[in-house]
Parts: C-alpha cells; sequence; structure tokens
C-alpha cells in the first residue's frame, strides 16, 4: 500500500471524452508509478453519458450521485452525442453533477503554450496568461424559468428562463477570486458586468464585488461590460490576471480565452466545491467533438492538464507543475495535434508527455 491512495470516478462519458480520459488517466498513473509509493490513484469508471441513455432512458444511474459521491474526485471527459437532445445530456449528467455537489467555483486558466500559433499576434511577443473564474452554481443556469401558455395555440407560447444572483452567491465567488489572485504575480481581479443592461442581477453583483475588493486592498480590481471585455481579451489580453464572471458569462469568454491560445483542445478545467464537502470534477473545457471523434486525433491536452488542477486539488504541486512542463516540452517540440497545427495522434501526444514525464525524473 501507498502513503496515499485516492479514489477517482473516471466518466469518460461521449465522443472524445473516451480519448482524452483514456489519455489523461495514462499520465497521471505515470506520475503515479514515479512517485515509488508517495501515492496511487483507484480508478473506478462509470459508464454515463449518451450511450447509457440509449440503454436505460436516463443519463446516469437514479443512485448515481450517491456513488459519485464517495469519491476523492471526479475525473470528467464531455457529455452530448446525436441520440439526445443537448439539454437533456448536459443537465442530466454533468449539470447534475456541478450543481448537486455545489462545485459552484469553476477555474478555467488560459494558457499559451510553446510551439502553438496563436492567432492573437500579441502572444508571439508578450508573455500572457489569465485565469477565468466562473460562478458554477447560479446565474444564467440556475435552471429557473418554465414554457407554458402551448395551449393558446401554435405561435403563443412563452419561455422564462430566470437568471439568479444571491449575494452569497456572488461574494464567495469573488473571495474565490481575490484569494486566487493573491497566489499569482500580477494581484488583479477583473470582474465581469453587464449591470448597464441587467439592471437587477448584475448590479448586485457589482455592489458585492465593491465590497469584497475593500478586504483585498493589496490587490488591485476594476470592473469591465462583458462585451467590452470580448474585445479586451483580443486587443488588451495583458491587463488581465484573474477575471471573475457570471455563469453564462464566463462560458463563453473562456472559449474565446482558449480558441486565442490556440485551441479549445488545449483548455482545463476545474470544479470545485471548496468546502471539500463533495467531490470535485476536473473535465477538459471542450464537449464530445462528434466531427472528430474515434479518429485519434483528438487533442488529449485539454484534459491532462486538468488533470495537473486534480493534482493540485491533491497538494500533489509538484507533480502538477512537472505535468505543465511535460505538456510544455511537448508542445515546444512541436508533436502537436492537428488542431494545433500538427498532424501527431493522440496516443503519439500521450506518449510524448510521459516521456517527457520520465526524462524530468532522470534529470532530477
Ligand atoms: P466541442 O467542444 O465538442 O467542439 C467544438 C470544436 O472544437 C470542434 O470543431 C471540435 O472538433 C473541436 N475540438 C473539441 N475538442 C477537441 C479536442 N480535444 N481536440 C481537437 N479538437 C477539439 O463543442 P460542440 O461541437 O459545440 O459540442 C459537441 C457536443 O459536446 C454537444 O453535444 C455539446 O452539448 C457537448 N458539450 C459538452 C461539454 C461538456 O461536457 N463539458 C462542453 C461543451 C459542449
Ligand atoms: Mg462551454
Amino acid at each position: 500500500m501507498t502513503d496515499r491512495t485516492f479514489t477517482i470516478a473516471a466518466i469518460p462519458a461521449d465522443g472524445v471524452g473516451k480519448e482524452v480520459v483514456a489519455a489523461g488517466r495514462r499520465v497521471l498513473d505515470t506520475l503515479a508509478a514515479q512517485s515509488e509509493n508517495g501515492f496511487a490513484f483507484e480508478w473506478t469508471e462509470f459508464p454515463y453519458g449518451c450511450g447509457y441513455y440509449e440503454q436505460t432512458g436516463k443519463m446516469m444511474a437514479d443512485d448515481g450521485l450517491e456513488q459519485l459521491k464517495s469519491f476523492d474526485a471526479i475525473y470528467f471527459g464531455a457529455v452530448g452525442w446525436r441520440n439526445v437532445p443537448d439539454h437533456i445530456s448536459l443537465w442530466g449528467l454533468r449539470l447534475n453533477i456541478t450543481q448537486n455537489f455545489d462545485q459552484w467555483a469553476n477555474v478555467r486558466p488560459v494558457t499559451f503554450l510553446p510551439g502553438v500559433v496563436s492567432p492573437l499576434r500579441k502572444a508571439d511577443d508578450t508573455e500572457l496568461d489569465w485565469v477565468v473564474i466562473r460562478e458554477n452554481s447560479e446565474g444564467e443556469y440556475a435552471g429557473l424559468g418554465g414554457r407554458n401558455l402551448s395551449a393558446r395555440g401554435p405561435g403563443n407560447e412563452v419561455a422564462l428562463q430566470t437568471a439568479l444572483f444571491t449575494d452569497k452567491g456572488c461574494e464567495r465567488i469573488m473571495r474565490f477570486a481575490f484569494d486566487m489572485a493573491r497566489t499569482r504575480t500580477v494581484k488583479k481581479v477583473t470582474s465581469v458586468t453587464k449591470s448597464n443592461a441587467q439592471q437587477f442581477g448584475m448590479v448586485l453583483w457589482d455592489e458585492v464585488f465593491e465590497r469584497v475588493a475593500k478586504d483585498y486592498p493589496d490587490v488591485e480590481s476594476d470592473s469591465v461590460l462583458v462585451d467590452a471585455m470580448s474585445a479586451k481579451f483580443v486587443l488588451h489580453p495583458e491587463d488581465l490576471s484573474v477575471v471573475v464572471a457570471s455563469n453564462l458569462n464566463a462560458d463563453i469568454l473562456s472559449d474565446l480565452g482558449s480558441a486565442l491560445a490556440g485551441s479549445l483542445g488545449i483548455a482545463s478545467s476545474a470544479n470545485l466545491n471548496p468546502e471539500r464537502r463533495f467531490p470535485s470534477m476536473f473535465e477538459p473545457v471542450h464537449g464530445s467533438a462528434p466531427d472528430i471523434a474515434g479518429q485519434g486525433i483528438s487533442n488529449p491536452i485539454g484534459a491532462i492538464a486538468s488533470g495537473a488542477l486534480m493534482l493540485d486539488h491533491f497538494g500533489l504541486h509538484d507533480e502538477a507543475r512537472r505535468v505543465e512542463a511535460a505538456i510544455e516540452s511537448t508542445t515546444a517540440a512541436g508533436i502537436l495535434t492537428r488542431d494545433i497545427g500538427g498532424s501527431s495522434s493522440t496516443d503519439e501526444v500521450t506518449e510524448a508527455i510521459i516521456a517527457a514525464l520520465t526524462r524530468s525524473l532522470t534529470s532530477a
């Protein structure tokens, strides 16, 4: 037995989720083997996803959450396939987990990798990296609303999709962002708002931000409207360090950030329950990519970098940095999948990252 065994529930789910979770597991198991009994992972794979739905009519077992609850963490691929409407598959599995396990903080780093050509010209001569902190439990994805009046006949149905902003929900994600800013070289938090148009929820968001910022006099703060922020991502990304935003705004901005860094395929994410009452969940930002699934060409870096975020969550910070360094030396050597301009397969990139981990061990 090792000193520390982490129990991980793997949910590869659909499409490229299966390929990239397999790649990430290989990297994490390599690290565990190299720790010489320092730590180990005990994996349990769950078959949940659209294939499971095909057989059972459900996205996960009725007692699925109960089963997942006892794990130290969840390692997730991506959910969504042609046989199930996206709002059913997403709410049935991923949002079911993030909501019920109160994973209220979603950490999404935007990382620029050597050897990956960014569409952002600044990335060639300016050092850039920032992190999007997404409020992950309320806002526009609170699931509140309904559809009604269809009995009035065709064309008369109405739908309400209500955003929820609570003082407590805003405060906890903003404190999380400021605490993270304190650990970074550039100690700054930028809040993303739309209070000019959304005069209730977003005005509360702004007021809480101003209040919380006062408790962090050592951290710079500012507030930017979401439309202006999308332009800032492209034109002045050097101004960014920690970006805190509501559920929908951060969802959109983090995809923009990963596209600027080169591809959705390299973006990682952690869905955290910071109080650790429930397991947290680590997953690439991308979806199931049906257009390339099954061809062995998906980029495993998003999933592998999410594995590094999981290592950080377990306090294995040196190991997390080693994974990141192995990713960087692989991209710098030009071993790239097609989405970032190369021709290597998922396996080739994974093996190169594992080889880099082994090299870093022998040269240490
Ligand atoms: P997507 O992220 O699956 O794909 C968008 C584009 O990025 C595609 O061109 C795809 O080929 C590319 N891409 C994605 N991952 C890649 C990787 N690892 N390597 C190389 N290229 C990659 O988003 P899309 O097409 O909008 O959605 C497909 C399905 O995924 C839908 O059912 C959607 O609901 C679901 N989805 C699930 C998410 C999750 O589980 N967290 C997140 C986003 C979408
Ligand atoms: Mg998204």
